[in-house]
């Protein structure tokens, strides 16, 4: 229990430990956490195959809570093996959770600022970089729903937005650049950094100038967007909030099961710098 001060094991789930998204996340887990509380890591290394046996490898650690950073609000096995072990946990990155606590992080509004500054800039043709099927979750699929929404909303034809599935790393960025060449968009939008970082280096590869010839939309403002070249305009998700949110309400639900479900809203928002220009 975290709050007479014995050690408490927290068990952490994230995707992939390599994203920079998700490795400040857990990061921070730790540098929020006391002297008292041990946070014990798993990564799927991007295979969600492995979701339901890296919770039971969790909970045979006899963790005291669970912080799950992927999508489990459609794997019944999973949420049931959650239920029957009776483990306090908290789920981020859903589109929504019923039946636990929940921090939501507005991704839908965080499509829908990207689509309205581009088009304020003049840009009218898209390709959006987005995760394949193996990667791809609820929340992922919300941003991306709210890019194409509010395109149609101010009068875009669907014609004009390319949708490039590929992997959800720097690599598969970098693959999906010649699809978006032969698209030939003025502006790309990748649903993480990590992605745009990939795409940046495929561009340049390519001969191609960032925000000369294509403009550049990140997803995370993960440390590394102040340093590719040029900066990267991203969507900033308040990773410090969320970690600290996360601890705190794992903390409540473990000291009082019967709680009721804690649901904390965070706000995106876009972090102008030097990938996009005025066409
Ligand atoms: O970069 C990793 C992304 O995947 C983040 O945006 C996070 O929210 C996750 O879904």
């Amino acid at each position: 229990n975290l709050s007479n001060k014995t050690d408490s094991t927290i068990g952490v789930l994230v995707p992939t430990i390599s994203n920079p998204f998700f490795s400040e996340f857990l990061q921070l887990l730790e540098n929020y956490s006391d002297a008292h509380t041990h946070i014990l890591m798993v990564g799927l290394d991007g295979d969600r195959s492995q979701l339901y046996s890296a919770i039971e490898g969790l909970i045979g650690q006899n963790v005291d809570g669970l912080i799950i950073a992927v999508a489990i609000q459609e794997n019944s096995q999973v949420t049931n093996l959650l239920k029957e072990n009776r483990t306090p946990y908290i789920v981020l990155d859903q589109n929504s959770s019923k039946n636990s606590d929940f921090i939501a992080s507005d991704d839908f509004h965080g499509g829908e600022i990207v689509a309205h500054y581009l088009y304020s800039l003049g840009h009218r043709r898209f390709s959006v970089v987005v995760p394949d099927k193996n990667a791809m979750t609820a929340n992922l699929a919300l941003r991306l729903q709210g890019f194409t929404e509010t395109c149609r909303d101010l009068g875009i034809q669907t014609t004009q937005i390319q949708i490039v599935k590929t992997a959800f790393t720097k690599h598969g960025g970098q693959r999906a650049v010649p699809n978006i060449l032969a698209f030939k968009p003025s502006a790309i939008f990748t649903l993480s950094d990590e992605l745009a970082i990939g795409v940046l280096g495929g561009l340049f590869n390519a001969g191609e100038q960032v925000p000369r010839d294509y403009s550049l939309v990140g997803y995370d403002d993960t440390d590394y967007a102040e340093f590719t070249n040029p900066k990267l305009t991203t969507v900033r998700q308040p990773v410090e909030l969320i970690a600290k949110y996360v601890l705190e309400m794992l903390k409540n639900r473990i000291a009082d099961p019967q709680i009721d479900w804690q649901v904390m809203a965070v706000d995106v928002e876009l972090i102008v710098r030097d990938s996009v220009r005025e066409i």
